[in-house]
């Protein structure tokens, strides 16, 4: 069970957070190698349907045949939403930010917040995607969309990172954030100990309390972090988008929404292959505790709605905030197959579910003309 103190100090979890992010050598080299022989002595060829998403034992260096169809599509999908940060222009966010009243104090502390959360929250993604997740993973079509994920998590970082430097903010101040701001870093205490579950080297799937270790992690990862942690900050600066302001960085925000939509989603349909195809993993206990869990992640958010918005800003307040996590978490806990943890939310921003859907919402602030898309998505006509 997860255990929690909220007292714990900055200087405790500093070593926690250093392992998150530090790299293990010896856990990248052990793809499954297992070469099945017939009685013949010939190597078998990888039959789809013996393909698992966890403890397969079919080659992971064969991608084709195709057993998890809509993993390919989905990482054909996430290659065709490419994007760079520095393609946005950031000139009227710098003149907006230097102007002595271009913005509110109020609005500066939700950028810097914003900002001081997601500088280090996406590399605790990829980190927990290259170094936890990736070697648990025997299907190749998830494999393929999981390097293709830790590069937009790469892009996101780089995203948050050219924002600050456009800026001109306090380096130092943004990505410590998350030692010295209560509210962010009590978020990633919270994520922390299900990274390190499966970084650990020693870590290996193949019985059930190791297989629903990983499901917890998994679950953690899709519906709290990127399913829930992330939809404060996103609503704030594409609030902020909304009324003209800061245009540039509402831009990435809005690109950077629709790829962690399109990861949550990926994240749930491999949870739910898990379940499926290991159904003695998804007993009574674990649900009870991943629902603690998901009560656990809509109060943290909530805080961190209270701390980045003490008063009314942008039209938005906390207090709404309450009822939209409460319906977002409703929306993953349904999409694992659990029942709503808070009946009859209703969705306050229902502005939030076009943004997740760009072209709906093409061009949504005016400040580029394409529905961004490249490589094998171009039309040649
Ligand atoms: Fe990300
Ligand atoms: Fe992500």
């Amino acid at each position: 069970m997860l255990t929690w103190d909220e007292d714990q100090s900055s200087t405790e979890l500093q070593p926690r957070l250093q392992q998150a992010t530090a790299l293990p050598t010896s856990t990248l080299a052990e793809p499954t190698r297992e070469k099945p022989t017939q009685a013949d002595g010939t190597q078998r060829r990888v039959n789809a349907a013996d393909k698992r998403i966890i403890n397969g034992q079919t080659d992971v260096n064969q991608l084709v045949p195709f057993k998890y169809k809509w993993a390919w599509e989905k990482y054909l999908a996430t290659c065709a939403n490419h994007w760079m940060p520095q393609e946005v222009n950031m000139t009227r966010d710098i003149a907006l930010w230097k102007s002595p009243n271009g913005l509110s104090e109020d609005e500066r502390r939700i950028i810097k917040r914003n900002l001081g959360f997601f500088v280090t929250a996406d590399s605790l993604a990829a980190n927990n995607i290259v170094l936890g997740t990736y070697r648990h993973i025997t299907a190749p079509e998830c494999r393929q969309f999981l390097l293709r994920q830790a590069f937009e998590e790469a892009i996101h970082t780089h995203a948050y990172q050219y924002i600050v430097e456009s800026l001109g903010l306090d380096e130092s101040e943004i990505f410590n954030a998350y030692h010295e701001v209560d509210s962010i870093r009590n978020k990633d205490e919270f994520l922390i100990p299900f990274i390190d579950a499966i970084m650990d080297p020693n870590f290996k799937t193949g019985t059930p309390e190791a297989d629903q270790t990983l499901l917890k992690s998994l679950i953690v990862f899709a519906c709290l972090m990127e399913g829930l942690f992330f939809y404060v900050g996103f609503t704030q600066i594409l609030a902020l988008g909304r009324q003209n302001k800061m245009t540039g960085a509402a831009e990435q925000y809005q690109y950077i929404l629709r790829d962690e939509s399109m990861h949550c989603n990926f994240g749930i349909d491999l949870i739910n292959q898990i379940k499926l195809e290991n159904p003695h993993l998804w007993t009574p206990a674990l649900k009870a505790e991943v629902k603690v869990l998901f009560e656990k992640a809509v109060e943290l958010e909530y805080r961190y709605a209270e701390d980045t918005m003490p008063r009314g800003v942008l039209g938005l307040n906390a207090s709404m905030f309450k009822g939209y996590l409460r319906y977002i978490a409703n929306r993953r806990a349904t999409q694992i197959g659990l029942e709503p943890l808070f009946p009859n939310e209703e969705n306050p921003f229902p502005w939030m579910s076009e943004m997740i859907d760009l072209k709906k919402e093409r061009n949504f602030f005016e400040t580029r003309v394409i529905e961004y898309q490249s490589g094998g998505a171009l039309s040649w006509d």
